[in-house]
């Protein structure tokens, strides 16, 4: 079981405050973040995987602070993170995707996460032969080839259609079972509360909700951020 721990994390850019003393820790194995446009989940994210740097507080990851290491570093501890907006290598294939992502050359690895994605029919065509569902396949395939410990996954079914994130919540299910950590932003909340185990909400930088799914949408704080501003029913 992974141990992350968030005390007191702050990220300012300029005067604009986006996470303001952010404290929770992940107690089961999968976590979702959520929140309005805006709320400082994806800078979160940022911030757990190293790619912005934190202002203030502490990440820490099983008996490491981690916070301010560098993307390399935190990817070698076992953290690594997927984009809100998918940018392939237009001419690499799916297979050469994932092979930029393992050390070494893994081919039963790749066979994994090819297999766990229903990726395998796309193997060898190239990123921009594939439809944008393959695509986002592609982007939380590349997380998992890495044989991460804890994946933070940036909207894994925004844009698609229901079909197609039915497909990739049922990757998610299989993974979770298997022990995979995870941590997902996504807005589409009826598709992803179901099977996370417990939920943090955002707004405009601070935790306004650290619970069980089941004590979600009652809560009278997450009622107050979400009506008027965003479809909290996914
Ligand atoms: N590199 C940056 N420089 C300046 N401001 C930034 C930067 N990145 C994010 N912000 C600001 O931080 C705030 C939070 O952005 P963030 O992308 O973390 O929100 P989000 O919760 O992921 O939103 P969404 O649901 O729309 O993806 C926004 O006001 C955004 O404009
Ligand atoms: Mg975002």
């Amino acid at each position: 079981m992974t141990r992350l721990v968030v005390s007191e994390l702050a990220k300012h850019f300029g005067g604009n405050r986006v996470l303001d003393r952010v404290s929770f820790s992940m107690r089961h194995g999968s976590l979702a973040l959520v929140g309005p446009n805006g709320a400082g989940k994806t800078t979160l994210l940022n911030a757990l995987a190293g790619v912005v740097r934190p202002s203030a507080g502490r990440i820490e990851f099983d008996d490491l602070d981690i916070a301010g290491l560098s993307t390399w570093k935190i990817a070698r501890l076992g953290i690594v993170k997927t984009n809100q907006v998918v940018r392939p290598l237009h001419s690499l294939t799916v297979d050469e995707h994932l092979r930029v992502f393992t050390r070494g050359n893994d081919p039963v690895r790749r066979a994994r996460a090819l297999r766990a994605t229903n990726l395998e029919e796309f193997r060898e065509q190239t990123a921009d032969q594939l439809p944008f569902g393959a695509l986002k396949r592609l982007e939380l395939a590349e997380a998992i080839v890495t044989g991460a410990r804890l994946l933070l996954l940036d909207e894994p079914i925004g844009g698609l259609s229901r079909l197609e994130a039915e497909g990739i919540v049922e990757t998610l299910r299989t993974l979770r079972a298997q022990g995979q950590a995870m941590i997902i932003v996504e807005h589409r909340l009826r598709e992803i509360l179901p099977f996370v185990d417990d939920v943090v909400a955002l707004d405009r930088g601070r935790i306004i909700y650290d619970g069980p799914p089941s004590g979600f949408y009652a809560d009278a704080a997450v009622r107050d951020a979400y009506i008027g501003r965003t479809d909290a029913g996914g």
